[in-house]
């Protein structure tokens, strides 16, 4: 069965170690999903299985978030600090974009963006003008003291120091499929010191790093050189779009285009300087608004991929993390990384470069995103609902009763077995609260790693407490309206209990990727913005955000809409 399914896959240079490894392993290994297929008539109550590790709410919930954030950018900014390494792959024929001042192929490590608005910006404006640079730097993002505009280590190189004075973009194409590489979550390409870049510092065995632009340059020389051991190509990060550093260009990669790119003026065949001084405002409003527009597309690359940069593929059966290790918080805003032990911090270092040396291979593993997806599409407004209703000062306690009943039932009835078949009520809900939750989180593939086991365990015993908290709705209500409509006593005190219940659980998943939204829709020229945490065309971490008690910047939970005039409006682009 694997073999035939297996002639059929595209990869197949890079399945054949794959096919033996999976067939040893499912000889040897006792995690199969083999009995959860076989006996589909009572799956409902194998449901504990071998394969379910023990693991906290809150464990289970940060790494059912961190599958569900990976290659999302809204995800990645609302949960700002990864504590995760996800081993993924970069299909052949993907095409990387970098930008630089020579128009030369990188010699060393450099950054290639997945998007080129990304790279475009780096360069666009860096040209050595004769002149004056039209639109200059400000907006009321303030970067942090030591930012120097052009010195930027990013997708972009430094500003070009000599030469032609022109900039250059590059197109590579990928000729051999990257399968070593890892994908850093959270908003890890933010250049920052409140803990966006741990995983780079982890990698690179640093710490006490006080400027994260130039820690950025070394941590990203100490992990390629720490992955020549195991093949390494380079890892993946986002600042608006995703990016990635890339060990060696010279690999994997093929250059296929190379555009020396012109002074924006002699694109537009103008001199830098009119002749007519009166026009000059208008001159360099134009230009203002042509910095603003590059500012816009930039952005706008970075949100068509909230829904995800589907151009990456991800291998989670090697997924690694600092969260079943050790305690490192649950605020996604605040958990560290960079001061674990030793011991620590060489355990996961160690257990990255044994599962990436053999290469990674998306298309044999299961892909838990797609479970994530399912499970937080189906069941976030449910949760709302029964929240809003719950917490409603007009709404009378029958009333609350009735519509969570109106919410719930459906959801109960279609798991629940037919009570005239000699099931009790209770125990026929018992069974299907694991029918539910076998039916929302279960392997594809067989389960054939730790990383698999771990994942499994975290989605299972977040859909139970979901399943479970629906459920309780949904008695807790009709106990209510059976004594309404039955005419007798009614105990309206358990719904209190249920709210409380219910507020517990939605503060543990913190779904709030899910639930920031714009309120309006926005305009057809406009995207519904979440603000990122490194240099952006709308400044440095402030537009859509605010401070905490504590003062720590967070974002709004009412997104914005953005159009290329809000950055024009805010004074331009920064950078
Ligand atoms: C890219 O084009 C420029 C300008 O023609 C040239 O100097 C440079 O060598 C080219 N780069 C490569 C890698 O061919
Ligand atoms: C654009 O500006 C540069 C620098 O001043 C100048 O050399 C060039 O001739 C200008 N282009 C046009 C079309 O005038
Ligand atoms: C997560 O698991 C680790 C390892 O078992 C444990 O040390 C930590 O306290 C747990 N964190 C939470 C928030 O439960
Ligand atoms: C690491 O730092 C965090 C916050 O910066 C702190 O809460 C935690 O106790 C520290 N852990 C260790 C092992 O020092
Ligand atoms: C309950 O449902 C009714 C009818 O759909 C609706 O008018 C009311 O606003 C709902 N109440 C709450 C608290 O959601
Ligand atoms: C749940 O209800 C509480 C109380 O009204 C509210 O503060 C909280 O924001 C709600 N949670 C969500 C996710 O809507
Ligand atoms: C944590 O999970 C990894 C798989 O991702 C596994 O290899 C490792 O043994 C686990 N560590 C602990 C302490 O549970």
């Amino acid at each position: 069965m694997y073999l035939a399914s297996l002639e059929t896959r595209k990869h197949l240079p890079y399945v054949a170690g794959s096919v033996v490894f999976i067939v040893v392993t499912l000889l040897v290994n006792p995690w199969s999903v083999g009995h959860f297929i076989d006996h589909t008539a009572t799956f409902g109550e194998e449901a504990g299985d071998g394969l379910l590790l023990p693991i906290t709410r809150e464990n289970a919930s940060a790494i059912f978030n961190t599958v569900q954030g990976a290659l999302r950018n809204k995800n990645a900014q609302v949960e700002p600090i990864g504590v995760s390494f996800i081993p993924a792959y970069i299909p052949e024929g993907t095409l990387l974009y970098h930008g630089n001042g020579d128009g030369q192929i990188p010699e060393g490590l450099e950054w290639v963006a997945m998007d080129h608005e990304f790279s475009y910006t780096f360069i666009a404006d860096r040209g050595k003008h004769p002149g004056k640079h039209p639109g200059p730097p400000g907006g009321p993002g303030k970067p942090p003291s030591h930012w120097k505009p052009g010195k930027r280590p990013g997708p972009g190189p430094p500003a070009p120091s000599g030469g032609s004075g022109h900039t250059s973009m590059l197109t590579f194409r990928v000729r051999e499929p990257l399968s070593r590489m890892i994908l850093l979550d959270g908003s890890s390409a933010a250049k920052t010191t409140s803990g966006e870049m741990d995983q780079q510092f982890l990698l690179a065995n640093m710490k006490d790093i006080d400027n994260p632009l130039f820690g950025e340059f070394e941590a990203a020389e100490r992990i390629c050189e720490w992955g020549k051991s195991f093949g390494l190509d380079g890892f993946i990060r986002i600042e608006m779009g995703y990016e990635a550093v890339i060990c060696d260009f010279f690999d994997k990669l093929e250059l296929v285009s190379n555009i020396t790119v012109d002074w924006a003026n002699n694109t537009l065949n103008l001199p830098i300087k009119l002749s007519d001084e009166s026009l000059n405002e208008e001159y360099t409003d134009l230009f203002k608004s042509i910095s603003a527009m590059e500012g816009y597309d930039q952005i706008r690359a970075g949100n068509v991929h909230d829904k995800r940069d589907g151009r990456i593929l991800l291998d989670f059966s090697k997924f690694q993390t600092m969260l079943n290790r050790t305690y490192v918080g649950t605020d996604p805003y605040t958990r560290r990384i960079y001061n674990v032990s030793s011991d620590l911090r060489e355990g996961i270092r160690d257990d990255l470069a044994r599962v990436l040396k053999p290469g990674t291979n998306p298309y044999q593993s299961t892909n838990w995103q797609l479970m994530t997806t399912e499970i937080v599409e189906k069941f976030s407004p449910i949760l709302r609902l029964i929240n809003q209703t719950l917490s409603s000062d007009e709404a009378t306690d029958l009333e609350k009763a009735k519509n969570i009943t109106v919410f719930t039932t459906n959801t109960v009835r279609r798991f629940a077995q037919w009570s005239g078949a000699d099931v009790s009520m209770e125990s026929g809900l018992e069974r299907a609260k694991l029918l539910a939750v076998k039916e929302y989180a279960h392997p594809l593939e067989p389960v054939a790693s730790a990383s698999d086991a771990l994942i499994y365990s975290s989605l299972h015993k977040v859909t139970e407490m979901i399943v479970d908290a629906v459920f309780e709705s949904f008695t807790v209500s009709r106990t209510i309206i059976n004594s309404y409509f039955l005419k007798e006593d009614i105990d309206f005190s358990p719904l209190e209990k249920l709210q409380s219940d219910m507020i517990d659980l939605l503060n543990t998943l913190r779904w709030d990727s899910t639930f920031y939204r714009c309120s309006e829709t926005c305009a057809w020229d406009e995207v519904c913005y979440t603000p990122s945490w490194g240099p952006s065309p709308l400044g440095w971490g402030q537009f859509g955000t605010y401070e905490d008690a504590d003062g720590k910047r967070r974002i709004e939970p009412d997104l914005r809409c953005v159009s290329y005039k809000t950055i024009l409006g805010h004074g331009g682009r920064p950078f």
